[in-house]
């Protein structure tokens, strides 16, 4: 009865994920100290003591729907006003003036190398106290905690390998908002590694701002990307590894001789462009021109041929002319993306471009040249599709699709979703799937 009351005493905490990959693992290293500390995750906001939102600053609009949020949270503060409202991550250096100490909707904030001193402060905040930790470190990677696994099908899961960015480009806040790179000791993600296939995991991607950058010393010797990617393929040809991000400019043939050396290496590389223009990319502050992204392309092509190649583009940076928008249409029939990720430029306080640049692309301009990308990608991506029928691929199951429970999806090494019927298999199986029809996002199939 005493351990019950116990049990029952602890403070449940819901954590709200926004931006991208490197948030969601994150999120995950939060979750692992704050159950160390006592605290229980749940997944039910009204029944929460504690909120954190986990937020993302790479656009003004990603900002914008965090602060809808957090007015949102304050009628549940309303109804409970012992909740705890903590804000976390690349929003935390920007917001403490206007929503912590004017608007007051905040109780805690923590940057991103501040989460180890989530426990104290959420002790301050209980109190009633100023609980802010905005500290960016040199060295913290989080490399002994053993993050607590947040998304539930257990088939594939996330590990930082490094943190922060050095590059600067210049429309990116990120090297403000996560600090100076650092990569994270190679043993500690092995054996992170290694402990979730026993445990069943069949997936794992290696995250960092610019994992080509990664390096330290393993029992003195040098490590590098490739090799810390072909240690951890090492550990079972049944686990699948991918990566993100690369950045064009430090993509080496050795690392594309590795991915071609291991086939449980995913056939797929995220490769942000931004744009096709040599004005724009030495703007941008990229350190690559078109040829050399054309370049590494065809490098890829030639050691990998059946890998799918995704992409991230910027429309309407600073001094973005009709040409220089026609250059990035050509390069993207050049490449054939099988993917892309297409965003307005955003422009954020405090980077290089803010400070040195106009934002002088008309909003209308913007749109319509995004819309041209996005037009150009969805044929871009049914052709990619097309080409896959009839073909044969191995697929890992992940779960019940998500229109029907007789389907099951998953992907692809070339990481596309596939969608088929399969009496007999569970998530974390591996079968194998001749692709019947397509839509421009998915393919469908049966199983052979
Ligand atoms: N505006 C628009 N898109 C941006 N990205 C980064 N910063 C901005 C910005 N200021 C995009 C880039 C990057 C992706 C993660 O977000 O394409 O690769
Ligand atoms: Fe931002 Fe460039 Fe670093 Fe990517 S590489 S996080 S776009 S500064």
């Amino acid at each position: 009865m005493h351990f019950l009351d116990e049990v029952e005493k602890k403070s449940r905490l819901f954590i709200e994920t926004y931006g991208c990959q490197m948030n969601f693992s994150d999120s995950e290293i939060v979750g692992s100290v704050m159950t160390d500390a006592g605290y229980e995750l749940t997944t039910d906001l009204q029944a929460a003591d504690v909120v954190f939102v986990n937020t993302c600053s790479i656009r003004d609009n990603a900002e914008q729907r965090v602060r809808k949020r957090l007015r949102e949270l304050q009628s549940l503060k309303k109804k409970k006003p012992g909740l705890i409202i903590g804000l976390l991550g690349c929003m935390a250096e920007r917001v403490k003036e206007q929503l912590f100490d004017q608007e007051q909707l905040l109780d805690l904030i923590a940057g991103p190398d501040a989460y180890r001193d989530l426990p104290r402060l959420m002790d301050a905040a209980t109190e009633g106290q100023k609980a802010i930790n905005l500290i960016l470190s040199a060295d913290e990677t989080y490399a002994d905690i053993s993050p607590v696994r947040l998304d539930g099908k257990g088939v594939s899961a996330f590990i930082s390998i490094m943190r922060g960015c050095e590059n600067f480009c210049s429309y990116c806040v990120v090297p403000y908002t996560r600090g100076t790179e650092r990569s994270r000791d190679p043993e500690t993600v092995l054996s992170e590694a290694r402990g979730l296939f026993e445990q069943g995991y069949r997936e794992i991607t290696l995250l960092g701002q610019n994992v080509n950058s990664y390096h330290l010393e393993m029992h003195g010797k040098p490590v590098d990307f490739p090799y810390l990617l072909a240690e951890v393929a090492g550990i079972s040809p049944l686990l699948r590894l991918r990566f993100a991000t690369s950045h064009p400019k430090d993509l080496s043939d050795k690392l594309i001789h590795t991915i071609a050396a291991h086939p449980n290496i995913c056939r797929s590389v995220h490769l942000p462009v931004q744009s096709g223009s040599n004005f724009i990319l030495w703007e941008m502050n990229r350190n690559y021109t078109r040829e050399w992204y054309l370049d590494r392309i065809h490098a890829i092509r030639a050691a990998i041929p059946d890998c799918t190649i995704t992409t991230d583009i910027i429309t309407g940076f600073c001094g973005e002319t009709e040409a220089d928008h026609l250059d990035t249409l050509s390069l993207m029939r050049e490449v054939h993306f099988d993917h892309a990720y297409m965003f307005r430029y955003s422009e954020r306080p405090g980077t290089l471009a803010a400070q040195t640049k106009k934002d002088d692309v008309p909003g209308e301009t913007k749109s319509r040249r995004l819309n041209e990308i996005i037009q150009l990608q969805n044929r871009l991506s049914l052709e990619s599709n097309r080409n896959d029928m009839g073909n044969i691929f191995e697929v890992l199951v992940e779960g019940h699709s998500k229109r029907s429970r007789e389907q099951l999806s998953g992907r692809t090494s070339q990481n596309k979703m596939v969608v088929f019927p399969g009496k007999g298999l569970k998530p974390g199986d591996y079968t194998r799937v001749k692709i019947t029809s397509c839509t421009s996002a998915t393919l469908l199939g049966e199983v052979v």
